[in-house]
């Protein structure tokens, strides 16, 4: 079985765990180049993982070795390396979000399709051993048809570990559009597209700290609203109550509830991959922890880059695809655009439920 030759642009804090399992976990995928306007984190990132080109963007971009672009840089470059690597004939998977605007994302769904290259978004937590489980649960019908659901997020933003965290108070971060698709993506999967989003949004700090090394003591100006309260229906008729927060200290809220006719499920944080899963079907007296019976219980980023490796040797529908991936960004943004304009704002863009992953995988395999 050949592998698929990725070209990695962008070698910054979440590229390592890329590296780790695209180069070493993984079937199907293959590094074959790294990029980054930091030589030194481009030559580390080569040197730690056995990558044997150190090339700039451009060059990953003409290379006709290079089948599959991973794209880690930062939101506000995302649409113009995508739509560069789309025009350059490669297929792309980018870090989360999507795009800044649905917009956006939607012209880099149509691109990929008319070129007939597949185009995929993080998150792939989604299709971890946790919510594969959850999953399995919903579709076999554990807890009934589910009527609601509610999904927290809150903490005090990243300024305090991420060496470099001004992008998460710029377009593109904030809390929903960098947690966000987390939830989202993990409710889509669980309960399928969603129709009407209604949001209210506010700031709390204009300007934020830095406490992380190396930027110790600068501060950053906030430019996006940081916390973010809202409801949405789903197709099915689900509805979802949801909060993401960068302006919260603490919270004793649950990551993901999921209330159906016949019981309550408890869906482990979206932002992993295994558990714990917590059932109680109706009449129970209390919640019964489920084991997952997936693979990929540990930290499998590169999971949906995988699934798409897969998919360009065999065909079929990467799970973590574009569409998905657009139709959580236009969700993020109506949050947003309800909160502006005082009106529920219907969504225009829809996706597939994607398909489960199979129990039992071999554990680098998807299938
Ligand atoms: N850090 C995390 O824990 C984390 C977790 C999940 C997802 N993400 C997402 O991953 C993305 C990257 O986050 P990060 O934390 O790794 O950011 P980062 O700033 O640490 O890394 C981004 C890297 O991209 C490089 N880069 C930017 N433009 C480039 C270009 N044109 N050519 C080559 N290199 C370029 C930068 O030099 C930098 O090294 C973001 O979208 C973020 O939301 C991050």
């Amino acid at each position: 079985m050949r592998k698929v030759k990725i070209g990695i642009i962008g070698c910054g804090n979440i590229s390592g765990i890329y590296l780790e399992n695209l180069t070493r976990t993984f079937a199907d995928t293959e590094v074959f180049a790294v990029s980054d306007i930091s030589e030194e984190r481009m030559q580390a990132a080569a040197e730690q993982y056995g990558v044997p080109n150190c090339w700039t963007a451009e060059e990953i971009l003409e290379s006709p070795d290079i089948e599959l672009v991973l794209n880690l840089t930062t939101p506000g470059d995302h649409f113009r390396i995508c739509r560069l690597a789309l025009e350059h004939g490669k297929h792309v998977y980018v870090e989360k979000p999507l795009s800044l605007s649905p917009e956006q994302g939607g012209e880099l769904a149509e691109l990929a399709r008319a070129k007939g290259l597949l185009l995929g978004g993080a998150p792939d937590t989604f299709l971890g051993a946790g919510l594969q489980t959850c999953r399995k649960l919903i579709d076999d019908g554990y807890i009934g048809q589910p009527v609601a659901a509610t999904s927290f997020m809150l903490g005090h933003g990243h300024e305090n570990w991420h060496p470099n965290p001004a992008f998460y108070y710029q377009a593109g971060g904030g809390p929903m559009f960098d947690m966000g698709p987390y939830y989202l993506t993990a409710l889509v999967s669980l309960l399928g597209p969603a129709q009407t989003v209604a949001g209210m949004t506010s700031k709390s700090f204009e300007q934020r700290t830095i406490t992380s090394q190396p930027l110790f003591g600068e501060k950053i100006d906030v430019e996006v609203p940081t916390h973010i309260a809202g409801t949405l229906r789903f197709q099915s008729g689900a509805v979802a109550t949801m909060i993401t927060s960068f302006d919260v200290w603490s919270s004793n809220l649950p990551y993901i509830e999921i209330y159906g006719t016949l019981g309550t499920l408890l869906v482990p944080d979206p932002n992993n991959f295994g558990g714990p899963i917590l059932l109680r079907p109706a009449g129970a007296a209390e919640f019964k922890e489920i084991p997952t019976v997936h693979q990929y219980a540990e930290n499998s980023r590169g999971l949906g880059v995988a699934d798409m490796a897969h998919c360009i040797v065999n065909g079929g529908t990467p799970r973590a695809n574009g569409e998905l991936a657009n139709h959580v960004l236009e969700i993020m943004h109506a949050f947003h655009t309800s909160s502006d304009s005082g009106v529920y704002a219907e969504l225009k863009t829809t996706c597939e439920q994607p398909q489960p992953l199979a129990t039992g995988l071999v554990k680098g395999y998807v299938e």
